[in-house]
């Protein structure tokens, strides 16, 4: 059974996912920190980040310590992330392991930008995870607690704004909404009410 979770950056697709997989008891893979560590073992390497030989040669290496490196989840590596899962060496280079993963009995949630158009097309379930920009922004800043400001709200959402559009306009693998997938919008909705609506999707879509 696999479940593939695409949407854009702090649409609450990894919170979901991983609620997802805890309830059904499948196994749960972030696809985003692959991409992420390949942005920092390059920079740890000191080789630019435009280095299509360089992040193609780090992303078929990656090892279990690069997805275990504590800056994997900072700011700029998600940045840095989009822009080394433009290059279609990194992409090719890091599915074989995501589709071996999708095949861990008795299932899988994998969530990402293509795993229910590119990596896991035959997928069981499919959701895309949604929200608009500025409530992602909200979420991003209301994470920064009391220290987050006005400014850095503001910097935030076009981080936000610049990654959806990498995301979604680069020729390999581009974030969309496969045509068999189920669309969740969590605009307005809380966690709580997003996971019951994503499990009467799922359940549903199983036993259709
Ligand atoms: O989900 P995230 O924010 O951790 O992802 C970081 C970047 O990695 C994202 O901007 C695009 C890229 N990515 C991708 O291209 N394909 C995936 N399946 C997952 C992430």
């Amino acid at each position: 059974m696999i479940i593939a979770i695409d949407g854009p950056a702090a649409s609450g697709k990894g919170t979901l996912a991983r609620r997802i997989a805890d309830h059904y008891g499948y196994a749960y893979l972030d696809t985003g920190l692959l991409y992420r560590a390949v942005a920092c073992r390059l920079n740890a390497e000191g080789a630019a980040i435009d280095d299509e030989e360089a992040a193609t040669r780090a992303a078929r290496g990656l090892s279990q310590d690069d997805l275990r490196r504590e800056d994997l989840r900072q700011r700029h590596a998600g940045e840095a992330a989009s822009i080394v899962a433009a290059m279609p060496g990194v992409r090719k280079a890091l599915v074989a392991f995501q589709r071996h993963f999708a095949q861990t009995p008795p299932g899988a949630v994998l969530d990402g930008r293509d795993i229910g158009t590119v990596v896991c097309p035959d997928a069981e379930v499919k959701l895309f995870v949604t929200a608009s920009l500025e409530e992602r922004a909200r979420r991003r800043w209301k994470e920064l607690g009391a220290s987050g400001s006005e400014a850095q709200y503001r910097d935030i959402e076009e981080d936000l704004r610049a990654r959806d559009e990498r995301d979604a306009n680069r020729a390999v693998s581009p974030m969309r909404q496969a045509g068999d997938a189920h669309l969740l919008d969590t605009t307005n909705l809380d966690i709580e009410t997003a996971f019951l609506a994503a499990i009467d999707l799922i359940d549903g879509a199983v036993k259709a």
